[in-house]
């Protein structure tokens, strides 16, 4: 394992049942880091996030977190190592106000007031908007304003690792700035981000190292430098485009 590493994936292979997806995936985040992870619809992005976060259990390959062996661990002994996952598509309990849903990113933990309350300040804090309308449901909230909430509520366990699955989607381009700024003040205050992303260009332009998946495999790595001067990014995207079937 690489010293620095927080979370070092070797190997791993995972799928659905009997059909296969990821091949031999290999990925290394350095705590204090944002990695970005690329690759075109199908690639097995967030199938490697389900695996890590223990909703899917890998076939071979190791999961290692803060030096922990938790292939195969359950996703509630990983959320409690410290390890969140903020799935596809805002979670969130829609009929539920903005408050009870940080609320809810409490559910098992046992703090005592005072940290609590430091816990609901800081996401107040990074999001000013949750602040301003905390009685407000989840459901009537715009996509932007979901979608902090649902990284909000992550954030309330205080992870020391935060793997986010397309914050972006859907919002505007300048919600989606915000986001982004949003996680390189996370990053400045310790938390380690494994961000998954199609806009690629806004996600190197935050992210200290990125990985391409292509067909369930990781073609390569680099310094957003390194990425965008070769041609990871295009093999990845020209190849899903050539494997869809000729009109
Ligand atoms: N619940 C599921 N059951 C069976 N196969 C699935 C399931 N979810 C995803 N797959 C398949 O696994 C492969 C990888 O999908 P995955 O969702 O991990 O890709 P992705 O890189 O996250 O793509 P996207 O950018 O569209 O979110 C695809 O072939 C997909 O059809
Ligand atoms: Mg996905």
């Amino acid at each position: 394992m690489s010293e620095a590493a927080l979370l070092e994936v070797g190997g791993l292979d995972a799928g659905y049942g009997p059909v296969g997806v990821l091949r031999g995936v290999d990925l290394s985040v350095a705590a204090g880091t944002i990695v970005a992870l690329v690759g075109s619809n199908g690639a097995g992005k967030s199938t490697l996030l389900r695996t890590v976060s223990g909703l899917l259990r890998p076939s071979a390959g190791t999961i290692a977190f803060a030096g922990e062996a938790i292939a195969g661990a359950r996703p509630h002994r990983i959320i409690d190592l410290g390890l969140l996952h903020v799935a596809e598509g805002r979670r969130l309990f829609r009929r539920q106000d903005v408050h009870s849903n940080l609320e809810l990113g409490l559910y098992g933990t046992r703090l005592d007031r005072g940290e609590e309350k430091r816990r609901y300040d800081f996401v107040y804090d990074l999001f000013p908007m949750l602040a301003e309308r905390p009685a407000a449901l989840a459901g009537i909230l715009s996509g932007g304003q979901q979608q902090m909430l649902a990284i909000a509520q992550a954030l309330m366990r205080q992870p020391r690792l935060v793997m986010l699955d397309e914050p972006s989607l859907g919002l505007a381009p300048i919600v989606v700035d915000q986001v982004m700024a949003v996680l390189q003040r996370l990053r400045a205050g310790g938390t380690t981000i494994l961000l998954v992303e199609q806009m690629v260009e806004q996600a190197l332009d935050i992210a200290d190292r990125a990985y391409v998946m292509q067909n369930g495999t990781m073609i390569g790595s680099g310094t957003p430098a390194e990425i965008r001067a070769g041609d990871l990014i295009r093999r990845a995207y020209l190849g899903a485009v050539s494997d869809r079937p000729v009109p």
